[in-house]
């Protein structure tokens, strides 16, 4: 059922994009939907995949990874950083396209993979393979495994997990959430961004993901999408003033970024082209997932959860215990009279359990309930907390990322440490919350379950030690009016 409607939907939005097409670019009424790879449907995915091998065979994979690669001095460590990927996602998504009609970029919200990321489905063998095997840390399974790649130099795809067979963990839409609050302006938003969440995936995956040709890896794109759409979302709480809303430095701390800054690589396009995506360039739409839906379920639930406790500790609670007290009184007082009251003894004692087994189960219920509800909002069936370890019902904390990485950006350490700070706080806010249950920790135990569940056993991988952090010293920062005209 839930197939066909896509297929419905998918088939529908194609006929608008025709549609759109044969109008000349009458305005972004039709916006392109791009939506998790986990929601689009297993033939959105198959063209995805297909649009992708053409684009591998055709040498746009290679081309793009070498953009990326070029121009890496002009679009980090500065303010040009969301606005550049946010175009650069757009060129990609234009390639799918020409590629293969109808395909529309695709991102990968690892908010859900937070806790564990290397258990993501997206590592597996089925999709896009998981660690680097043997001493050359090449990609051994996966749909693209047998893809070698030109930039910088030829190599198989390289991935390095930080920790050893193990990703550190990953921002959990909770500190996503803490970013957008907490970001007044687009400058501060996209400082938040590079320098926090966004930084931890790469680092994460490491190989190729760690370097200025990170567009190797196909997951760069999907990641780029996220961090999109965390933009996306940012803007869209108040999207009249946001939408085109820019301000900070480029690179090297001088000039001031405006609308008419040209894009590094693509001098024909101006910052202030890319800003609103609903403009005619851009023109699309993000399907959120349930995360931010199942994270405010999920605080309700604690906060209501909460306030029940506290209520047992007086009023309610009090009379309950008066009753327990005038049974064991009874029972005390009446030795003579035992026969005489035992039955109404029974009767005080059970309406004593009845009360409390009630008012345990009314505390499951607001949790239980709300677990249903977050699980819904996150489009899965029903999961089995048991099969989470029980740390794994709290957030992990994300260890600091590696000082090589951060060398390499260019972005400062101590930025680097303010929004590692901030981050840990928000984790520990929500962590300190009794019966807080994160969107992170359902997935995850979904996962675990189809985990268990898998028929095909993917064969052992052989990881290689952890890499060693190695410091980096940072290219000198250009000035942005150095930027090549040409690409
Ligand atoms: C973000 O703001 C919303 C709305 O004001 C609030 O409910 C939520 O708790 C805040 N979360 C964080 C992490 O700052
Ligand atoms: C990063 O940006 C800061 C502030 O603009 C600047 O001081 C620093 O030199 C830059 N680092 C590199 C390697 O570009
Ligand atoms: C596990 O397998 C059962 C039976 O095939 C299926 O109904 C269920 O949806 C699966 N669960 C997950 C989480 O994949």
């Amino acid at each position: 059922m839930k197939n066909f409607f896509a297929v419905v939907i998918g088939l529908l939005l194609l006929a608008l994009q025709l549609v759109e097409a044969g109008s000349n670019g009458g305005g972004c009424k039709n916006p392109i939907v791009r939506k998790e790879i986990r929601s689009a449907s297993d033939e959105e995915r198959k063209n995805f995949f297909e649009a992708l091998q053409v684009m591998k065979n055709n040498g746009v994979v290679d081309k793009l990874a070498k953009i990326h690669n070029d121009q890496a001095n002009y679009v980090h460590n500065s303010t040009i950083f969301l606005a550049f990927h946010r175009y650069f996602v757009k060129v990609f998504e234009n390639e799918l396209q020409k590629a293969k009609p109808g395909v529309s970029a695709l991102y990968w919200d690892w908010t859900l993979d937070a806790q564990h990321p290397e258990n993501s489905i997206l590592f597996t063998p089925e999709w896009f393979g998981g660690n680097g095997q043997g001493d050359d840390h090449c990609v051994k399974d996966g749909i693209f495994k047998e893809w070698q790649f030109t930039t910088i130099d030829k190599h198989c795809l390289k991935r390095i997990y930080n920790k050893g067979n193990a990703i550190n963990a990953l921002y959990p839409y909770e500190a996503i959430l803490g970013n957008i609050n907490n970001s007044a302006n687009y400058d501060q938003l996209t400082h938040a961004i590079e320098g926090g969440c966004h930084g931890f995936v790469h680092l994460g995956m490491g190989g190729d993901m760690t370097e200025m040709y990170a567009p190797n890896d196909i997951t760069f794109w999907l990641h780029h999408g996220m961090i999109d759409m965390i933009y996306y979302q940012w803007q869209m709480v108040d999207y009249e003033t946001r939408k085109n809303d820019i301000s900070g430095k480029l690179v090297g701390g001088v000039e001031e970024i405006s609308h008419d800054t040209p894009l590094p690589g693509y001098p024909d396009v101006k910052v202030g082209d890319v800003l609103d995506f609903k403009n005619n360039l851009l023109c699309y739409v993000y399907e959120e997932t349930g995360t931010a839906k199942a994270m405010k379920i999920a605080e309700e639930a604690a906060r209501k959860a909460a306030e029940y406790k506290k209520s047992q500790g007086s009023g309610k609670g009090n009379s309950k215990r008066d009753l327990l007290g005038g049974v064991l009184g009874a029972v005390g007082d009446t030795v003579g009279n035992v026969v005489e009251d035992v039955g109404d003894v029974v009767k005080d004692v059970g309406d004593v359990v009845e009360d409390v087994v009630e008012s345990v189960s009314d505390l499951l219920d607001a949790v239980g309930d709300a677990i249903k509800d977050i699980t819904k909002a996150l489009g899965l069936e029903d999961v089995d907390l048991n099969l989470l370890d029980p740390k794994d019902l709290k957030l992990p904390i994300p260890d600091k990322p590696c000082g090589g990485w951060v060398a390499m950006t260019g972005i400062s350490p101590a930025l680097i440490d303010e929004q590692h700070k901030q981050m840990v706080q928000t984790i520990k806010k929500y962590n300190s919350m009794k019966y807080y249950i994160s969107p992170s920790a359902i997935h995850y135990a979904h996962r675990l379950a189809a985990i268990r569940n898998a028929t095909t056993t993917s064969t052992p991988v052989v990881v290689p030690p952890r890499r060693k952090c190695i410091p980096r010293t940072p290219s000198p920062a250009p000035a942005y009016s150095a930027l090549p005209v040409a690409a």
